[in-house]
């Protein structure tokens, strides 16, 4: 299949580039970067949500879906960018916010307003569930003065559509033509594995009611008649479905080809090993068996039964990676590396978050008043409220915020990194000055590490294509793997961790060819000794 020698980067408009002195990064910045990207070796940019919204949830708030929010630019602007980017060889996805609307939009207005028609729109009931919102506080806020209550499962602001409605699934797969026209390459559809709700809601006080909205089967029956009804109809699309609390099971039923799903998705057990008992606003050292072990669960669980991942180490939801499992103070650089390899040579096609290919880390925000993020307020707020001192929970957030990711690209040395020349919605992170683009292209090696394993990806069919499975599972601080196809094999060794340690290397792999190696000179032998943070990959 097409996809899978594939690589994809994802870039969040806001912070990207700010062409007009507004402080907000805009698609004429993006079309200017596309030299750099191509340079990279990308495929294909992900843009986080780029239409007209009130912005509560940055973005994920869609107030007009076939639109463009002017803080952005214009259509036309827009259609230059994918004409432009398709000159440059690179498609164009579009994030697709499909479970929810803001209620600034023109369908809950009308609800609102009393149009019965609209009200069927949304899961509106006189009796809420005891369900909690994944921003806090209750999932159902009062609709209007109707005496109902309406499902939001985010923020208040953000009211869940009604996929029950055969006519609301009918306006939203025109949303999905509507961009295609337009030449989208791609689709990711936020949280979509939630849009199937059943007919009678029930209480259900585990993990805050979400296995009575998660995975139900209908929403596979709805991804499916979107598929039909939309993107199935041109095999060159890729799609990619975030799953939230999601299950393997139900990752492989989503991508499996012969299912007419996704192509892929994403989910997130493995950025959940630095949570205490499951708990996102705690602040644990990673577990890495944990770790390990969901890595090679998903890859043998998805090569076994041909589904396909999406792989990431961050994004718009995550604070930088590098802070969260390498000692960045002094391995920067070898931990990047390591992390790219780990994902990159896997099974899986590997998404790249803008400012990862430069080694960015999180901005080290010194007050609350830097935090932006409406998750990152609420959370706060309910750490002091639980009794939490103003230090605790500010070193939770600092340590979990969105807003890590969130924080301006660094280009440059000067004045705000070279992102805008008015005021950053968001600060700029505090290592702008070392960590750059232009530096980092000048005399760093991270990106042209990038560029070799987005070059390896395509050259080797069995990095694209190889099956996947566990190596050295019971070592304790190295992640290794072997991939295989036809004749051949790649094992690939990831070391964790800032002691070297030795592995086992078995006698076939000694003469092999090393694809890729974060140290110099590696020799191989078959006690195998690895550098902190080494990644090497070994072809036979
Ligand atoms: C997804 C997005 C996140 C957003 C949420 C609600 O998790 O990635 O940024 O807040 O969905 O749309």
């Amino acid at each position: 299949m097409s996809f899978k020698d594939k690589v994809i980067y994802q870039i969040y408009p806001k912070s990207y580039l700010d062409t007009d002195g507004d402080g907000i990064g805009d698609l004429a910045g993006i079309l200017k970067k596309l030299p750099y990207l191509k340079l990279l070796g990308v495929d294909m940019i992900w843009l986080n949500p780029v239409y007209p919204s009130p912005q509560r949830d940055n973005g994920y708030d869609i107030s007009n879906y076939t639109a463009i929010n002017p803080v952005f630019g214009t259509m036309e602007e827009f259609e230059r960018l994918i004409q432009t980017a398709e000159e440059h060889g690179i498609g164009v996805m579009l994030d697709m916010v499909l479970n929810h609307v803001s209620i600034e939009h023109e369908w809950f207005q009308k609800a609102l307003a009393g149009d019965k028609r609209y009200q069927e729109y949304f899961i509106i009931q006189e009796d809420p569930t005891d369900w909690v919102s994944k921003f806090g506080g209750n999932a159902w806020a009062p609709f209007g003065d109707t005496g109902k209550y309406y499902l939001h499962l985010f923020d208040v602001t953000q009211a869940d559509l009604n996929w029950r409605n055969p006519e609301v699934r009918e306006e939203l797969f025109k949303v999905v033509r509507f961009w295609m026209d337009k030449g989208i390459k791609g689709f990711r559809f936020d949280v979509i594995n939630l849009i199937g709700k059943d007919e009678v809601l029930k209480n259900n006080s585990v993990n805050d009611g979400k296995p009575e909205y998660t995975d139900r089967p209908i929403a596979h029956e709805y991804i499916r008649m979107m598929n039909e009804a939309t993107y199935g109809a041109d095999p060159e699309i890729i799609t990619v479905g975030e799953m939230s609390f999601t299950t393997v099971e139900n990752c492989i039923l989503y991508t499996q080809p012969e299912r007419h799903e996704l192509s892929m998705t994403f989910n997130f057990h493995h950025l959940k090993v630095d949570y205490e008992e499951g708990k996102k606003w705690t602040n644990v050292p990673f577990n890495f068996s944990e770790l390990k072990r969901l890595f090679h669960t998903w890859g043998t669980q998805m090569s076994e039964n041909n589904g396909w991942n999406a792989w990431f180490w961050n994004n718009h939801d995550q604070p930088r990676a590098l802070n969260r499992f390498v000692d960045v103070e002094n391995y920067r650089i070898e931990g990047a590396k390591m992390l790219a390899s780990a994902i990159h040579l896997n099974r899986g096609t590997p998404y790249i978050y803008m400012g990862e290919e430069i080694g960015m880390l999180d901005p080290d925000f010194e007050s609350m008043a830097d935090y932006v993020d409406v998750e990152s307020l609420n959370a706060y707020q309910e750490l002091t409220q639980k009794g939490y001192s103003e230090k605790e929970a500010f070193a939770i957030v600092q340590s979990k915020s969105r807003d890590n990711a969130r924080t301006p690209m660094q280009w440059t040395h000067e004045v705000n990194a070279g992102f805008t020349k008015g005021i950053p919605w968001l600060a700029v992170g505090n290592h702008a000055q070392e960590i750059n683009a232009a530096t980092e292209l000048e005399e760093g090696s991270i990106f042209a590490y990038y560029q070799k394993l987005i070059r390896l990806r395509k050259k080797y069919p069995i990095i694209a294509e190889g099956s996947y499975r566990a190596f050295a599972s019971e070592h304790e601080s190295v992640y290794g793997f072997i991939r295989e196809h036809e004749e051949q094999k790649l094992v690939v060794l990831n070391n964790f961790f800032a002691e070297e340690t030795i592995v086992h290397l078995p006698d076939e792999f000694l003469t092999g060819e090393i694809l890729v190696d974060n140290y110099r000179a590696t020799q191989l032998n078959s006690e195998f000794k690895l550098q902190p943070y080494q990644t090497i990959a070994i072809l036979i």
